[in-house]
């Protein structure tokens, strides 16, 4: 065609640039070896904007059509794994472009009009986010119904409750367990809240100013599924806020799942003896026949490392950058990517552990809450119920403790007439309520151990964790 600029074959780039970039500057710029993930996203985004370019009059309806056309092509190439761009494509958007062009001649040209990489690929990675929010918040709710089953079965088993990793009062399993699905409840409500932050749409905004192209912004944030639009362009192509949200929320996911990690650690352990760990989910050691070592466990403890870095990474690159974009904002993607398949991946592997990876021994944990001084508040409580102060109660019954240490013996192998001379208010139904079962149920405050508190808990989370909440 008359007048019309040669594209340069070699480089992405406009015919400003005279030498082709140094090989070795062109893999370190290029964000192809990992924005590949971003690709249906990119393609989602670019049909919306040809579409609304199309109903806007910037180019025909039926350019707009082929554009289209072009673009679902390009994704069934990739679906057949004929689509491999490389470093020279630079970015995936880029990667797109150039085959549209190549696949339609010069309207392929005509894609880009009125928007640039800046906004294009804020769409893309809050759509990609969006979606990813709502497959997490699944994993997560899939891992509470792993707990809540094991929860459900050890309704009346108890588990010595530890404060400073000292035994202190004995508990209900289920309440124990029930702990971290009131922790996951938090972590999806977190995600939710993330959503609709990530849920606003930066299409349009083009480089950092807006464009004079007469677009529409509400027709591609409709079809697009955002919920609104940023207001200011500057904003709308340098923020990363949501990324750094996102990295908060799901640090704070790996914080839950290490901790719970870390105990069925301790649990398995020959000390404690609390759980057995499945043959599923455990493994070998490569000298010593006789082990089997908590590996998943130990894994997602580990890897919290990672997304609380991702956390601090995004955070340190944002906060000198003056607006609006700068190149810098590229290395927001691999923290992301690797933040979601970190937790996701994480939170997975937990269920797997609580559906098939392990056993809690009944008999064990029963046992163990017998065999201590986890009832000694209960004397003191006792006492106090019969109008003893309770900093009196507490002395005497510090007291008793250290006499039953020297003897060697436990509270419950005192007798009656010793109990007597240490208090008169003791009676012959202190024994029972000295009983672990009895101690727990006697917690029936709100939120207690109780077993009747544990089973309304139950109850809720039953009808709770059935009900499946459309996300938004
Ligand atoms: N690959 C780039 C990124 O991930 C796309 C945006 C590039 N924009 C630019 N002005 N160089 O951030």
């Amino acid at each position: 065609m008359a007048g019309e600029v040669q594209d340069s074959s070699t480089s992405v780039w406009s015919n400003r640039f005279k030498q082709s970039l140094h090989p070795f500057i062109e893999v370190f710029n290029a964000s192809i070896g990992f924005d590949l993930t971003l690709l249906q996203e990119d393609l989602d985004g670019s049909i919306a904007h040809a579409r609304m370019l199309g109903s806007c009059g910037v180019i025909t309806a039926q350019e707009a059509e082929q554009l289209v056309q072009g673009l679902e092509t390009v994704r069934t190439e990739a679906d057949a794994g004929v689509f491999q761009p490389g470093p020279a494509d630079e970015d995936v958007h880029f990667a797109v472009e150039r085959r549209l062009i190549a696949l339609l001649g010069p309207v392929g040209k005509k894609l880009h009009t009125g928007r640039s990489r800046n906004d294009q690929v804020g769409t893309d990675l809050r759509l990609w986010l969006r979606r990813r929010l709502d497959e997490l918040e699944e994993d997560l709710q899939h891992l509470q119904r792993a707990l809540f089953s094991q929860a459900d079965q050890h309704r009346r088993t108890m588990i010595p409750g530890y404060t400073h990793l000292q035994r202190a009062q004995p508990l209900c399993l289920a309440h124990h367990l029930l702990a971290y699905i009131e922790m996951l409840e938090r972590d999806r409500m977190r995600l939710r809240d993330v959503r609709r932050r990530v849920n606003i749409c930066p299409l349009g905004a083009a480089a950092l100013a807006g464009t004079p192209v007469p677009i529409n912004r509400q027709q591609t944030a409709r079809e697009l599924g955002f919920e609104a639009i940023y207001t200011n362009s500057l904003d709308a192509v340098s923020d990363r806020d949501f990324c750094v949200e996102f990295s908060a929320a799901a640090s704070l996911v790996m914080a839950h799942l290490s901790r719970l990690a870390e105990e069925v650690i301790t649990w398995a352990s020959e000390e404690f003896k609390f759980i057995r760990l499945s043959d599923r989910c455990a493994t070998g050691s490569s000298l010593m026949p006789q082990k089997k070592n908590p590996d998943v466990p130990e894994l997602v403890r580990g890897k919290c490392g990672r997304v609380f870095g991702h956390l601090q990474g995004l955070l340190t690159m944002i906060k000198g950058l003056p607006l609006a974009y700068n190149k810098d904002l590229q290395e927001d993607k691999e923290a992301l990517f690797d933040a979601f398949r970190t937790t996701r991946d994480c939170t997975k592997a937990m269920a797997l552990l609580f559906e098939e990876g392990l056993e809690f021994r009944t008999q064990n944990l029963n046992d163990a809450v017998e065999q201590d001084f986890s009832n000694a508040t209960d004397v003191a409580d006792y006492l106090v119920a019969r109008g003893v102060p309770f900093r009196e109660a507490y002395h005497l019954v510090g007291a008793v403790v250290r006499r039953c240490l020297d003897e060697g013996c436990l509270l419950r192998d005192l007798s009656l007439s010793t109990w007597k001379e240490l208090h008169p208010a003791f009676e012959a139904d202190l024994n029972a309520m000295l009983a672990p079962r009895a101690v727990v149920a006697a917690r029936r405050s709100q939120g207690g151990t109780g077993f009747d508190r544990v089973d309304e808990q139950l109850e809720h989370w039953l009808q709770h964790l059935n009900v499946t909440q459309p996300v938004g």
